[in-house]
């Protein structure tokens, strides 16, 4: 069934867990995503980019939010990482649940700003807003530790950025980063733990791809309600489709009648489905 973000999140939080928040790109993913879910009967949440709703439409978002509805366990769609106020509003008219207005790249009055036009917009739709203040670094190279330092969340700005937005759900950085990397740098746990005694509403990690399961679980018993996996689920898909493709050659056998492409996406659905499964038992 189609769920309020919110109510998942908040729920996540009073019982010390966190609700798995997974991209999604096309319905054969959603599909991975929520047999995982449903397997072990967890709410979930769906996330969509804006390269994604860019490519794939009103037909993506809505066909997203149905498979939503008709889940056995509760589903939220979300809209990740936005900047576009026009696109939050439409995706909260074709059904979304919650979206990020991203304004983390933004100077703090300009995510102020942004921040508060999208929670307004929220509440016709009875939608959620995360709002995200500091920003990830996608690699630290050339960076130096002073620069790095300054995009991470700063605990008392946090505590004025929630109340001047009105955001129901804040993402942290506390040294995470978008992606995968092998060795990720250490996450800043004492920052984590200022923001969470500065800020009352759920935190929400990003850039959970990489870092492993005693990472996640810390962040979790410090107040993160919402673990966001991208890289390493597509990856798991993509690959799946390499290796079929590998074994298959350069030209599928065009008298199976369909066959190749059930083939195909049932090996690419089981590879996804597992990754997700491993990082919903976290
Ligand atoms: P990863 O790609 O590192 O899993 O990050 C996902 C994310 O933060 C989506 O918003
Ligand atoms: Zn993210
Ligand atoms: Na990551």
């Amino acid at each position: 069934m189609l769920a309020n973000t919110l109510e998942l999140v908040s729920e996540a939080r009073r019982r010390g867990v966190a609700v798995g928040a997974f991209n999604t790109y096309s319905i054969e993913l959603t599909q991975a995503i929520l047999q995982a879910a449903e397997h072990l009967n967890q709410p979930v949440i769906l996330q969509l980019g804006v390269a994604s709703v860019k490519t794939g439409g009103e037909p993506l978002v809505r066909a997203t939010v149905v498979a939503a509805q008709r889940a056995h366990v509760p589903v939220a769609v979300h809209l990740d990482h936005c900047a576009d106020l026009g696109m939050i509003e439409q995706c909260f008219s074709w059904g979304c649940s919650s979206a990020l207005a991203d304004g983390s790249h933004l100077s703090f009055a300009e995510n102020v700003a942004l921040t508060r036009q999208a929670v307004a917009l929220a509440s016709s739709y009875h939608a959620t807003i995360e709002a995200e203040l500091g920003y990830l670094a996608g690699t630290e190279d050339g960076v130096t530790v002073e620069a790095v330092k300054a995009s991470l969340t700063q605990p008392e700005q946090a505590r004025a950025f929630v109340a001047a937005t009105g955001a129901s759900m804040l993402a942290v950085a506390i040294g995470n980063v978008h992606g995968f990397t092998p060795n990720p740098p250490p996450l800043d746990f004492e920052r984590l733990s200022q923001i969470a005694s500065q800020v009352d509403i759920p935190l929400i990690l990003h850039g959970a791809s990489g870092l492993g399961k005693e990472n996640v679980q810390r962040a979790i018993s410090l107040g993160v309600a919402k673990i966001n996996v991208n890289t390493e689920v597509r990856t798991a898909f993509l690959s799946a489709i390499a290796t079929w493709g590998l074994r298959v050659g350069p030209t599928p056998d065009v008298r199976r009648s369909g066959q190749d492409w059930l083939d195909l996406m049932r090996e690419a659905i089981a590879a996804a489905q597992m990754v997700v499964t491993e990082h919903m038992q976290t």
